[in-house]
């Protein structure tokens, strides 16, 4: 048949496809963004090979997609330009005037460069601390659901698509005091977004683990000890008759390695067991657990490895995470 009509045909198509998909959607929960009822498909998608009457430059993409890829199309407003998004691409200005100064998750580099910050995005590597050790490349959708989900920040249920079900949810496994906006607001999305609006309690790690399975149940070296196998969901007073830990020290959050000593940081992120809300999950207690996000950052940042804090580069602050709970 002539290529025009075959081209209308497969429109006609993906034009039904999108309809049932509709229809089928899941339903609304409150606080959620990409997802019904905030799924605007027109934010990612063309309904037809073209934009206003006009052909796309380029197009049609694969499942008539905006852009050429998930980054490219993620990042058109989520690198700063849409002043509503959260920001996730450096430079990132939009926490400046917070308290920690960063959002959650913190921020990548370009698209198919190496980021010795961070996770890379677009680039084929090999994945550390991994059994299998796969060689993938990543984009948004590699850990977000592109259509949502009901986990935190849409994060994947399984990840590797190997059959895991790792939950993370907004009210159980952790915490957020104010929801953005509806519709969102830069300043809503700023307060939301900030890593100061989040409280954890559990289940984090596991989601790490997903991928970085090496460290899964601390296999190489059981706790205590960190760098076999990274000791996480242990609490500072796990052992206290061989404390490695100075559990006074954190619970006092000032001095050596805390925002007020010269070389200090803002007191790491850590988890609350037993918290039942955002207050209690933010509550400095020797029963606080350390997990993967008390060192990295889950999207980047400044430090090489994804840390919170320069270790690797040797500087003034190189040890100050370490002595937030250590204090040696
Ligand atoms: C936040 C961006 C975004 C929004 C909003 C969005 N989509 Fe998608 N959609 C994607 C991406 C990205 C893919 C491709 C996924 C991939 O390649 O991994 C996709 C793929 C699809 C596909 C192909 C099948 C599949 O699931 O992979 C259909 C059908 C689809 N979307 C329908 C819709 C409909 C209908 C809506 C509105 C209710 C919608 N999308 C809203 C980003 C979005
Ligand atoms: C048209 C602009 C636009 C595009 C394209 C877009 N986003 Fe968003 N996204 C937003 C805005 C605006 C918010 C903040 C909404 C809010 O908080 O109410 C947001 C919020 C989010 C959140 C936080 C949601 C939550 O409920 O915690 C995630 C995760 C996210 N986007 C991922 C993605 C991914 C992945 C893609 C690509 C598949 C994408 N976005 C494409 C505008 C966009
Ligand atoms: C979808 C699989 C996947 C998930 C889930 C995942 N990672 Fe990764 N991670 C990778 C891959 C692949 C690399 C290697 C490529 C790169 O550096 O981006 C990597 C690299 C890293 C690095 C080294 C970064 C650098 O600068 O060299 C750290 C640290 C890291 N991940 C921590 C985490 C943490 C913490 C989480 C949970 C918030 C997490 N990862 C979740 C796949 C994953
Ligand atoms: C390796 C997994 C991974 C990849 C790849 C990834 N994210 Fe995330 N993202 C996360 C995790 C985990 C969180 C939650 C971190 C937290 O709150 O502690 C998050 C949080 C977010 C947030 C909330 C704002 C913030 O900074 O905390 C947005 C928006 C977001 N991601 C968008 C994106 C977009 C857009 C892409 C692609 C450019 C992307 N993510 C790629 C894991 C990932
Ligand atoms: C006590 C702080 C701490 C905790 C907790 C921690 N890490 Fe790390 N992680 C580090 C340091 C420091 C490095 C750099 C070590 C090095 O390269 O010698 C690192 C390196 C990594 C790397 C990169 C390895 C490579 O070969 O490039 C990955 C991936 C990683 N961590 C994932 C995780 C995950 C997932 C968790 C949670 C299960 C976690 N880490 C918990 C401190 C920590
Ligand atoms: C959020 C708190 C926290 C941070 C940050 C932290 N640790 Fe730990 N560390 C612990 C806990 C909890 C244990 C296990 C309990 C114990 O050993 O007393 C531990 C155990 C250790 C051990 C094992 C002790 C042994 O002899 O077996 C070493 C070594 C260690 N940490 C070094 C470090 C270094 C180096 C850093 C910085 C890169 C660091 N820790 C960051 C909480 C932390």
């Amino acid at each position: 048949m002539p290529l025009s009509r075959c081209y209308r045909v497969k429109t006609y198509c993906v034009t039904v496809l999108l309809f049932v998909l509709v229809l089928v959607c899941a339903p609304s929960r409150a606080g959620e963004w990409h997802i019904e009822p905030y799924l605007a498909c027109e934010n990612c998608h063309i309904q037809h090979a073209s934009e206003d009457g006009q052909p796309l430059p380029g197009g049609p993409f694969s499942t008539l997609l905006l852009k050429n890829t998930v980054n490219e199309l993620c990042l058109s407003c989520h690198d700063g330009s849409d002043p509503t998004a959260p920001d996730v691409q450096q430079p990132v200005q939009m926490y400046d005037a917070t308290a920690s100064g960063e959002s959650a998750a913190g921020y990548f580099g370009l698209i198919g460069a190496d980021n010795i910050a961070g996770h890379s995005l677009g680039l084929g590597s090999v994945t550390p601390l991994q059994v299998e050790a796969e060689y993938v490349e990543l984009s948004c959708a590699s850990c977000h659901a592109v259509h949502g989900n009901g986990n935190y920040r849409n994060l994947l249920y399984d990840p590797r698509a190997v059959g895991d079900s790792a939950v993370l949810a907004e009210g159980s496994d952790l915490f957020a005091q104010f929801a953005p906006d509806v519709p969102p607001t830069t300043a809503g999305s700023i307060i939301a977004y900030s890593r100061d609006n989040i409280g954890y309690k559990q289940a984090y790690s596991a989601w790490c683990v997903t991928c970085h399975n090496q460290l899964s149940a601390n296999s190489t070296a059981s706790p205590p000890a960190h760098f076999n196998s990274h000791p996480v969901d242990v609490t500072i007073n796990e052992f206290p008759l061989d404390l490695h830990t100075d559990p006074v020290h954190w619970t006092g959050g000032t001095g050596e390695g805390f925002a007020d000593d010269p070389s200090g940081i803002e007191r790491v992120p850590f988890e609350v067991p037993a918290a039942v809300d955002f207050l209690s999950s933010r509550v400095p207690a020797e029963t606080n657990r350390i997990f993967c996000g008390s060192c990295h950052k889950a999207h980047g940042g400044q430090n090489e490895k994804s840390l919170l804090w320069s270790y690797l580069e040797g500087d003034l602050n190189f040890i100050a995470g370490c002595q937030q709970c250590h204090n040696k």
